[in-house]
Parts: C-alpha cells; structure tokens; sequence
C-alpha cells in the first residue's frame, strides 16, 4: 500500500473581530478544507461603531474555547496560528491557545503572517489552482491594510506598493460612517451605491497619475466630509446613493490603475485579489474586465467570497506551506507580532 502523503492543518485566526478555526487537509494535488467553525464580532463592535481591541481580545477567549472543542477529537500534524499584523491582546489568544495545543501534543508549530493568510486565501479555490503560477501580484485589501504584494514564490513576497494613509476597507468604513451608514461600511455603501450614479459627484482620486504604486486614501474622506456638510441640508436618498457610488467608484478606480501598472512592471502571470474589500463585486467585475482588456495572458485569481474576510482556513494554507518549506516555529520562542511585516 502506498505510503499516505496527507497533511492536516489545523488553523487559528484571531487578530481582530473573527474568531475561526479551521482544519484543512492536503494530499497531494487535493486540498479541501474539512470543517471551518467562525464566529463573527461584528454586531458587538457594530455598537461603538468601530472594532474595540479589549472587547474583541475577552469575546476570543470565550469562543476560541468553544470551537476548538469542537475540532478536537480531530487529527491534525501541524498547527498554524496568526501570529500577527493585528490587535496585541486579540492575537495573544489565539496564539497561545495554538501554542499550548502544540506543546501537549508535540505537533509542529507554524506563527503565521495575517497578511501571508489572505494571500493564500486565494488559493483555496479549486479554480485558482489550475492557474497558479509565479511570480503574481496579488492586490491585498482589507479594513487595515492596502498593499500590492509581489509573490515571486510561496514565503517569498516584496511589498510593492502601499497606502500612505488610510487602508481602502478604512476609507469605506469612515466614508460610511460619516454619511450615517453602519459599520462596517464597505457593504453598506455596496448595497447603497446599487442605486446611485457616480457620476454626479466628482471625488478626488490622489496619486492616480504618478509613478508610484503606492496609493493614498486619506484625501477622499476630507472630500466626501466637505461635501456631505455643504449638501446634508437638502440632502435627498439619491444623492446619498449617488455619493456612495461616487466613493466606491474613486477607491476602485485608484485600486485598478494601481494594480495594472504593477502588474505589467512586475511581468507577471497572475493577479491574486484578496481581503475584505475584494468581496465587493463591483470592484471585482471592473478589475477582472480591466485585466482582460489590458493585460495579455495574466489570469485573475480572486479568493472565494467564504474566504475574503478573516477565517482560520486561509491561516491554515499559509501554515501549510511555510511547514512545506521547513519553516516551523518553536512555540516556546515565538511570540505575538502586532506589526509583523511581509518582506
Ligand atoms: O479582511 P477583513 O475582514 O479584516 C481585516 O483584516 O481588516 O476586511 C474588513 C474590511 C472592512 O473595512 C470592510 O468595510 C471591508 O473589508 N469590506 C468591504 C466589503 N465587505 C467588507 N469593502 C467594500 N465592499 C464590500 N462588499
Ligand atoms: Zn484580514
């Protein structure tokens, strides 16, 4: 009988407002995720109007205990938990609980980069996978980070460009916020925009045209604040439609040049679209059309709409190839890392 090649994962993410779990299982050319258990804080945070680190970090311990109870009768080699960019005391649970479960039980340990997590994200779907091939750009956009990452190989990654100020998911978020609508604001000003023009109300796209691949947000919020006070008087539901299309429509399109032009500096041979902010569909159709009108031979790899915001399923993935490279932690020498960064 041949010799069994399977591994199994077990993930743990939990550095900001989603607890998870996962298990994922790899044999070969076949990868499924077995279970994913995710608990979501949102409706808790939704309260201040904003993620609340020591309200988040007391939600983890209680649920983190729950869904690892639930997977452990599972079998699992390696354990793979965030280690960071996130929330100090956020991260500290889960890491520790990954930690511990490693130590009893003599797995091996992997601390894994938040932001490595969603880059794999994108390769848990089946489709992905037929086309992977390095080196790709992948756009990585979420409530705390906009970066354009260029992966040249699994654990080999060049930022290459980033926001100066604000995050995209946080110019959606604050944008929202200020016109009234709920956190968090990305899919509320999706939904809204549905019935707006963003043609109606010009906003600001910095940085569009130089040479950089860096991008800037922060002036947008300025712009839509100075706008929404001259208007909410005789504001109608329109317009507010109008100014959440008009918002969505400045961020893609910054999203979009920034992408392109990496892309072709980079010669790449494919896009990887992951984070929170990629589960907006209109982003997602215009930078797949974009790519397909301007770019030869470059396929567009986004992560599957269940994979896009926080889960342990894509810790897990990036675990699992940082053990595939040898590349395991001493869980008694390693430690939470708020800022971790890629490269
Ligand atoms: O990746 P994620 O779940 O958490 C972070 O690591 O930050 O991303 C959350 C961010 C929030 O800013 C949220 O507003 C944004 O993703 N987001 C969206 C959409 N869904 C979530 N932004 C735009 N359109 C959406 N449909
Ligand atoms: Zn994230």
């Amino acid at each position: 009988m041949a010799e069994t090649t399977a591994v199994n994962v077990l993930g743990i993410e939990t550095s900001c407002d989603e607890t998870s779990v996962a298990l994922l299982r790899v044999d070969g050319p076949a990868v499924s995720v077995e279970k994913q258990l995710l608990t979501t804080q949102i409706p808790i945070h939704a309260r201040y109007g904003g993620v609340v680190p020591e309200v988040a970090a007391r939600s983890h311990v209680a649920e983190l205990v729950a869904l690892l109870t639930e997977v452990m009768h599972e079998s699992y080699d390696v354990v793979a938990a965030t280690r960071g960019p996130g929330l100090p005391t956020a991260l500290a649970v889960g890491l520790e609980a990954g930690k511990i479960l490693v130590l009893l039980t003599e797995k091996s340990f992997v601390g894994v980069n938040h932001l490595e997590g969603h880059l794999a994200s994108a390769w848990l779907s089946e489709e992905n996978r037929t086309k992977w091939e390095f080196p790709m750009l992948a756009l990585s956009v979420s409530g705390g980070h906009s970066e354009l990452i260029l992966m040249r190989d699994w654990c080999s990654y060049e930022v290459v460009g980033e926001t100066r100020d604000d995050a995209a998911g946080e110019a959606f978020d604050k944008t929202a916020k200020l016109i009234g609508l709920p956190y968090p604001g990305g899919p509320a000003i999706e939904a809204l925009a549905k019935g707006g023009d963003a043609s109606k109300i010009a906003l600001p796209r910095p940085m569009l045209n130089d040479d950089s691949c860096d991008m800037s947000f922060s002036g947008l919020k300025t712009a839509v604040r100075v706008w929404f006070e001259e208007h909410r008087a005789q504001m109608t539901e329109q317009d507010r439609a109008d100014l959440a299309a008009a918002v969505q429509q400045a961020i893609a399109d910054v999203l979009i040049t920034k992408t392109l032009r990496a892309a072709s500096r980079y010669a790449v041979r494919g896009i990887v679209f992951v984070g929170g902010v990629s589960a907006n569909q209109s982003l997602r159709l215009q930078l797949q059309e974009a790519i397909q009108n301007q770019l030869q031979n470059v396929a567009f790899l986004p992560s599957e709409r269940k994979y896009v915001t926080d889960n342990a399923a894509m810790i897990a993935a990036a675990g699992y190839w940082r053990w595939k490279a040898g590349k395991t932690d001493d869980p008694l020498d390693c430690d939470i890392d708020p800022g971790f960064s890629l490269s």
